[in-house]
Order: structure tokens, then C-alpha cells, then sequence
């Protein structure tokens, strides 16, 4: 099989789709005043046929997992169906989302029914007025009770995101509240180091703070560094034996963090980005509109894959066209 690989030898088993830019949440650090309509650009979301596609390209080069974003990917009308494509129709073996936990509690069941793998929930605080003050919405209780549901469907694979903010969460205080949480609960919780967008420049100077901080609470309380399988993202894990869930920080700012990137992504309107930040992608729309169009999609995409940095280069302040998350979902 074709497989996708680029020129420094990494591979591209996942591939992270945003299906949607809207958001109905404001997290300071990425939509602060809420979601606006983008007017220079007036393409339509990609739609399910466009997706089915697309997935179906990507599972014949290799791709194994796909991981759903927005933008909040739960507000679109076809989400479950879209879930249901991708693992019943394209041939993805494992389907994950990551998502704001709004509304959680009730979409529990239909999240278990549609065939998912895994869920990334972001948390910035288990402290319900912390929570409200970053996201602007008053909603941690309904999103705990989301993963009580689903631990009581016996889904598991939950991770919790939160990004790191001096002076807001980054205290003893929120970390000893995870550490109880995970205690006794199956989840892994990762503080992402907050960063800097087009868009967030201020906020980024304001609330910025080293995962370092983290870490040292992490050696302090015994907690075990685990290597990186080989097939493992960025995300550095930490184990203790009298813990059910594990810690995890994602540093992006830290030396080598691109060297096990495993990832592409793929805009809410059909462009193939090839990092996170960066200006390097293509939209590849055009080859989505028809079924016979794949072996076409296919060279594309292939060709794309010796355009890809060895770094995102985001030390030198660099942030390309990434104005703020919402667009690529982190
Ligand atoms: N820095 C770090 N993480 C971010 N996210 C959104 N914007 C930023 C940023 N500027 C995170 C969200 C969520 C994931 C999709 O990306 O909190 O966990
Ligand atoms: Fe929405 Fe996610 Fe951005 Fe928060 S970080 S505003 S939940 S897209």
C-alpha cells in the first residue's frame, strides 16, 4: 500500500479533520469574544459525500485514525452521521473527536452508540468558576456528569485537555484537584502549554507559563516518566501506581516536540494543512466531488508530503496563517 511519509521519515498514520469552525464556547485564549463569521472566505463547510471521500483517500494511504475537531464539532446537525461514515463507510479503524463537553451529559449515549473510539474532552479547571471565567460558559457540572455517563457505558478511552495559564490554573491547588480526580477514574489529563496565535499575542505575553511548572509538581509527587511508544504524538506521559489515570504534558515549545509528529490536517473547508502552524497546504476540494476522482486525490495528497518542515518554527514567533485554534482544532 501507498503509504504517507515525508521527507525526514515520518509517518502519517492519523489525521486530524475539522469539520466546522463554529464554536459556542470563548476560551480566552482562542475565541475570546465568541465565534465570528470569517467574511473573507465564504466556502461552505465540507460536506458528509466531501468527507466520506476524503476519509476513504486517506484509508487507502495507510490513515488508521482520524480525530474530529472544530471549532466544536458536536454543534453539527450530521455530527453522529459523519462519525458513523468515517468508521462504517471509509473503513477508519478508530474515530475519535475532540470536543467542549457542551451538552455531554446528554450526547453520552449516541457518542457510545456511534461506533467511537476515543474522547478528548477540554477541561481547563475543575474549579467550576475558574472554568466559567475561561470559557465563558458556567457548564463544568454537565460535562462531569458527560463522563460519569460514559464511564458507565464502559467507554474509557477519555483524555482531558487543559491549557496552562499563569495565574488562572496554573496553581498547586488545580493540580492536587486532578490529581484526586484521577485517582480513581480511567482518564489521562495533559496541560497543553498555551500557544501563540495570530490572534492571541496579548493574552499569550500575559498567560504564558513554562510546562516546567508542571513538571517539577510531577517529580515532587512521585510521578513516573513513561518513554514514548513508537508510535506515540507529542504528548509526554507520567505514571504512578496508586493512580488509575495518568498525567501528561504537551510542550510544543520544547526541543524535538515535532520530531514525533504523526499528524496532517485537513481544514473544515478542504485544505490539506501539513502542520499545525505554517503556511504550507493546499485545498483539495476539487478532487472531493466525485467518486472517481480518488486515484487523483491520492497523488495529490502524496505529492504534498515533501512540502512538510522538520519544525513549525513557532520559537522564532513564527504562527503562519493560524489566526487562532478554532480553525484547525489544535
Ligand atoms: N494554545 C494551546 N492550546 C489551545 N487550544 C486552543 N487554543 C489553544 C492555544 N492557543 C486547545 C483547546 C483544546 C484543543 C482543541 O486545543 O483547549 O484542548
Ligand atoms: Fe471553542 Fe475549543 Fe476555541 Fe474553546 S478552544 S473557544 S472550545 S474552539
Amino acid at each position: 500500500m501507498q503509504q504517507l511519509q515525508d521527507s525526514f521519515g515520518r509517518k502519517f498514520p492519523y489525521i486530524r479533520m475539522s469539520i466546522t469552525d463554529v464554536c459556542n464556547f470563548k476560551c480566552g485564549y482562542c475565541l475570546p469574544n465568541g465565534y465570528q463569521v470569517d467574511k473573507s472566505d465564504n466556502r461552505k463547510f465540507l460536506h458528509l459525500d466531501e468527507i466520506k471521500r476524503l476519509a476513504k483517500c486517506f484509508s487507502e494511504l495507510g490513515v488508521l485514525k482520524i480525530r474530529i475537531t472544530g471549532g466544536e464539532p458536536t454543534v453539527r446537525k450530521d455530527f453522529f452521521e459523519i462519525i458513523k461514515v468515517l468508521k462504517f463507510d471509509a473503513g477508519i479503524n478508530k474515530v475519535v473527536i475532540t470536543t467542549n463537553g457542551y451538552h455531554l451529559d446528554k450526547k453520552a449515549k449516541l457518542l457510545v452508540d456511534s461506533g467511537l473510539s476515543g474522547i478528548n474532552i477540554s477541561i481547563d479547571s475543575l474549579d467550576r468558576e475558574i472554568f466559567k471565567n475561561i470559557t465563558g460558559h458556567d457548564r463544568l457540572p454537565e460535562i462531569l456528569q458527560g463522563i460519569k455517563n460514559l464511564q458507565d457505558l464502559s467507554f474509557n478511552n477519555i483524555k482531558i485537555n487543559a491549557v496552562l495559564l499563569n495565574g488562572i490554573n496554573a496553581s498547586e491547588k488545580d493540580f492536587d484537584n486532578w490529581s484526586k480526580f484521577i485517582q480513581n477514574n480511567e482518564v489521562d489529563f495533559r496541560y497543553i502549554e498555551l500557544m501563540q496565535t495570530g490572534d492571541n499575542l496579548d493574552y499569550f505575553k500575559k498567560y504564558h507559563i513554562s510546562s516546567n511548572f508542571f513538571k517539577s509538581y510531577l517529580n515532587k509527587n512521585k510521578w513516573i516518566y513513561q518513554t514514548m511508544g513508537k508510535d506515540a504524538g507529542p504528548a509526554l506521559n507520567y505514571i504512578n501506581p496508586e493512580y488509575k489515570g495518568k498525567f501528561g504534558i504537551i510542550a510544543p515549545y520544547s526541543k524535538d516536540f515535532c520530531k514525533s509528529c504523526n499528524r496532517l490536517r485537513i481544514t473544515s473547508r478542504g485544505d490539506l494543512r501539513l502542520c499545525l502552524f505554517g503556511n504550507t497546504g493546499i485545498s483539495v476540494r476539487h478532487l472531493l466531488q466525485k467518486d472517481d476522482q480518488l486515484s487523483e486525490l491520492k497523488d495529490l495528497i502524496l505529492k504534498q508530503m515533501q512540502f512538510k518542515k522538520e519544525s513549525h518554527y513557532l520559537e522564532l514567533g513564527e504562527t503562519g496563517s493560524t489566526k487562532n485554534l478554532s480553525k484547525t482544532g489544535g
